[in-house]
């Protein structure tokens, strides 16, 4: 039963979840890409077939210059580009003098002549950037050249805003992406946070009905068997550890109660508890600097709970023969520190940042809950950190742990 929700829950799904990652990063990838080559590509379309337009405006201009007499080139430029009402064009003189223009609507807006010119001028040396201007060639009935005209022109607003248009889109898809991402990150966390909580006050709940029995029925045995006193100490000591666990589940269901505590006595009480449940091959020391008088802002049975889990994977990453070290030390800010030091078979690289995934096991009969648990506790209700400071394979590992003081 315990292996078939291992199984279900740990280490067989897991490597699933970055597959997924990638495949949903590389298809974003793919889009975008995909998305600007096509838009280009339109732009590129758009952009030979407006070249082709300015092109045929200027064979039309130079053919109708050149056949009638006295042309009234701006009549002609009015009507060529009658047509055109998106692309904005400049005719000018041989000395690149502004002499019409059309499609350049902030132009219109100027009322002096001179501002205007300027602003024109301005302007072609833009264009000229774009594109090389078209030149005209003016001839008379002889076929002798006696002037040029040269038509500037640049990409119509409609070209140039299609040419951001992929990258303003895919900004909005990507924000878009991310405040949903954030979103459902959100709603799953205060779905898990109702699971943990529901299960653990329900949990306490029906713990506490056949706990308050086991208390009743100490006490008139108590009376009963006088001579048996030496077994109802051992039965009652397991009572109390039960209302412990009681009292952890239903700290872990509620807003638990943070009280200032003497850290290295907690810790010390903690380890005494634990000495007598480990192999005997296992040692634990406690050492406190600067000194043992540390105050700590913490829940004592959730806390205790946290250290007994670290306790329990150190003794299990030992094999049952080591030791484990535990330093309390004032740190930066107030904060305390707790380092949990084993002598056990450390943890690779690559798997640190798995251990406090929920599920995640390396142990025949792991749940994989130890650590999540731990940082649950640390994290949400300390407002503190957890985290494996250092490890190392076949030397050992430390765990730490920061709390308020
Ligand atoms: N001190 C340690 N040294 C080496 N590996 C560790 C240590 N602590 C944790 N691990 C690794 O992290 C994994 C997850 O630990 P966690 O306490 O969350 O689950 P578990 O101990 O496997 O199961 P349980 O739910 O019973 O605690 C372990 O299976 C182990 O591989
Ligand atoms: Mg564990």
């Amino acid at each position: 039963m315990k292996k078939k929700f291992k199984e279900a829950t740990g280490n067989t799904l897991a490597p699933l979840r970055p597959h997924l990652k990638w495949l949903v990063v590389g298809f974003a990838v793919f889009i975008s890409f995909g998305s600007i080559y096509y838009t280009n590509s339109l732009v590129d379309q758009i952009r030979v077939r407006e070249q082709r337009q300015i092109e045929i405006y200027a064979s039309s201009l130079e053919f109708l210059a050149n056949e009638s007499e006295n042309v009234n080139f701006f009549l002609i430029l009015d009507e060529i580009v009658a047509a055109n009402n998106s692309i904005p064009v400049i005719l000018t003189d041989e000395s690149e003098n502004p002499e019409d223009y059309r499609n350049l609507d902030r132009v219109d807006k100027i009322d002096s002549e001179d501002q205007r010119n300027s602003f024109l001028k301005k302007e072609i040396e833009l264009m000229k950037e774009d594109h090389p201007p078209i030149e005209v060639t003016l001839k008379d009935d002889q076929d002798n050249i006696y002037g040029y005209k040269y038509i500037f022109y640049k990409n119509s607003f409609l070209l140039s805003q299609l040419k951001f248009y992929p990258y303003i889109q895919l900004s909005v898809i990507a924000l878009f992406g991310i405040i949903t991402f954030l979103v459902l990150n959100y709603m799953r966390r205060v779905e898990q946070d109702r699971v943990w909580v529901g299960l653990a006050k329900e949990t306490a709940h029906q713990l506490g009905t056949p706990l308050s029995s086991l208390m009743a029925w100490s006490e008139y045995f108590k009376g009963l068997y006088k001579d048996q006193q030496d077994v109802l100490i051992e039965f009652d000591k397991d009572v109390d550890r039960l209302k412990v666990i009681t009292d952890r589940f239903s700290s872990i269901g509620s807003e638990p109660q943070l009280t200032m505590m003497n850290i290295a006595d907690v810790i010390d009480e903690i380890v005494i508890y634990l000495q007598k449940r480990l192999s005997t091959k296992i040692t634990i020391t406690v050492s406190a600097f600067p000194n043992r008088d540390i105050g700590a802002l913490i829940n004592q049975s959730l806390f205790a709970w946290v250290i007994e889990n670290l306790c329990k994977n150190a003794a299990d990453a030992m094999d049952g023969k080591g030791s484990i070290h535990i330093s309390i030390l004032k740190a930066n800010e107030g904060r305390i520190a707790v380092d949990v030091q084993d002598t056990g078979k450390g943890i690779s690289k690559s798997k640190i940042k798995n251990v406090f995934r929920p599920g995640y096991t390396t142990k025949k009969r792991g749940w994989g809950l130890g650590l999540t648990l731990a940082q649950r506790i640390i994290e949400q209700y300390h407002s503190g950190k957890i985290f494996v400071k250092q490890s190392e394979i076949n030397k050992g590992t430390t765990f730490r742990i920061y709390l308020n003081g």
